[in-house]
Parts: structure tokens; sequence; C-alpha cells
């Protein structure tokens, strides 16, 4: 067995612009097996372009991006997908017209069902995997609570619900890594305390690996083991939550300097 001690995600020299735009300029940093990292800053600093890039959204315009120490520079969200990448968007990305239930399983990376000859062919396996997938979806749906929306239409479920079902989206594909965007974005205190205690959960329990973005500095503070600041594209500090707390540049950035 192939015994890799390295970081799951490797972040290189990160850069990308938009015409002159740097929105993400010279960006490294790592994640580790069993780590929450929280990715802060204001508001245009290059948080989701970051995500966007490493998730194969975006091309970089410099740098490289490392999964599990194979070089996944540039490959496609799908490619990602299956090599164990998933991610959340800060606006939420469901399928409307299908269920909740349905949306879980069209996430599966074991979804054949899809294809319509493997249907042909095999429709006794099609249907053996898509019972599999059901009761994954299923169980993802109850381990959110969101038992009683199974068969609801996504387009149908509420802000917070349509964020739970962001993150079971990404339960399905067995991540190796998983990039919330903003998890807490819109949601209410106690639902905002249910997602923070099913990312602890998740990676207490399950091994789940997680780095996040998030405005929300409470959740951040619970959730994080290393926080990292980008301001205006770069990293200002990596650190804990007592080094972003005493650093006057972090305050500076979020609310201006009071020299400036
Ligand atoms: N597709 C795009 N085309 C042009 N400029 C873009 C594009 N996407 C992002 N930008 C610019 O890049 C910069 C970083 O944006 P980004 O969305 O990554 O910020 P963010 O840190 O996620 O902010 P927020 O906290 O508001 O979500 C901003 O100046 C933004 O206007
Ligand atoms: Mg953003």
């Amino acid at each position: 067995m192939k015994i890799n001690s390295g970081p799951i995600l490797d972040v290189r020299n990160l850069g990308k612009t938009y015409g002159g735009v740097r929105a993400v300029n010279d960006v490294s940093f790592q994640v580790n097996k069993g780590e929450i990292v929280g990715i802060i800053g204001p508001n245009g600093a290059g948080k989701t372009t970051t995500f966007n890039v490493i998730a194969g959204a975006e091309k970089p315009s410099g740098g490289e991006v490392f999964l599990e120490g194979a070089n996944v520079t540039a490959r496609s969200t799908e490619q990602l997908y299956h090599l164990g990448l998933a991610r959340t968007f800060q606006l939420s990305h469901e399928y409307p017209k299908m269920t909740a239930l349905e949306n879980l399983m069209v996430a599966s990376k074991s979804q054949h069902g899809e294809n319509i000859f493997m249907n042909w062919l095999y429709p006794k396996l099609v249907n053996e995997r898509e019972a599999d997938v059901v009761q994954k979806a299923s169980e993802t749906l109850e381990f959110l609570g969101l038992k009683h929306v199974v068969h609801e239409l996504a387009g149908n479920l509420s802000g917070g619900q349509k964020k739970l079902l962001e993150l079971g989206r990404t339960m399905m594909a067995d991540a190796k890594l998983i990039l919330l965007d903003e998890p807490g974005a819109g949601v209410n205190p106690t639902l905002m305390q249910k997602i923070g205690d099913m990312i602890t959960d998740l990676n207490e329990n399950r091994g789940y690996t997680f780095c996040l973005i998030e405005h929300d500095m409470q959740l951040i503070e619970r959730l994080c083991h290393r926080i990292i600041v980008l301001v205006e594209g770069r990293i200002l500090l990596e650190g804990s939550m007592d080094d972003v707390r005493n650093n006057s540049q972090v305050v500076d950035a979020y609310f201006g300097s009071s020299d400036a």
C-alpha cells in the first residue's frame, strides 16, 4: 500500500488575474489529512477565486495545485471530483426540479444508472447500484436532518436546507478533501450551530478533511485548526484565531487602517 504522509492539498504560488485585477496573487498553502483549515478575509479578497482555481472551475494564471502529491493543476472539476475533491458553492447549486433525494443521487460517483448502455446491458447490476445510491442518499439526508423533505423538490427548500443539501452532495462523493464556500451564509443561528456540529462530526468521526471559507468568525473559531487570512489576493497571515485577533493588519484589512 502506498503510504503518503504529505499534505492532501498543496497549493503553490497560485495566481489568477482577470484583466488588470489580480484576484489571487502568489498564494501558497497546504491542508493536511484530518485538518479543518479556515480561509477568511474581506469581500473581494480572492477566497472564492482560490477555490474556483483549486477545484478546476477556473484556469490559474500561474502556480500549481497538488492533490495527495499528484499535480492536478487545471484538471476539470469532474476529474478532480473523481480524485476525491468536492466543493460547495457560496450560492447553493441545487437542481430545483429534482427532489432532495435525486439531487444527492446524481452527485454520487457510483451513479451508473445514467449510462444508457450500462442500463441496457446490465439492468440488474444497475438496479443494485441504484439501490445502493438510494440508500446512501437517504442516509445522508437523515444525517443532515432532512429526512422529512426527501421527496420535496429542491427548489422548494429553504435557504438553510439548500445549504445542507450542498454539504450532502459532498458526502455522496467519498471525498478526501471538501472545500466549503461559506456554509453558514444566509443560515439562521440554530441551523448554523447544526452545520457546525455536522462538520465537526464528519471531521472527527468520519475522517473528512475540510478547507472552508466563512465570514462568521464564531464558526471559524469553533471549527478550524488553522486559519489563513487572505487580503487583496495575498496571504496576510496563517495561524491560530489568537494570531488573527492580535494582528493589527488583519483588523485594518477588515475595517480600514486608522492612519489611512
Ligand atoms: N469572473 C470574474 N471576472 C472578473 N473579476 C472577477 C471574477 N471573479 C472574481 N473577480 C474579482 O476577483 C476578486 C476576488 O473575488 P472573489 O469572489 O474571489 O472574492 P471573495 O474573497 O470570495 O469575496 P466574498 O467574501 O465577497 O465572497 C474581486 O475583485 C472580484 O471582483
Ligand atoms: Mg466568495
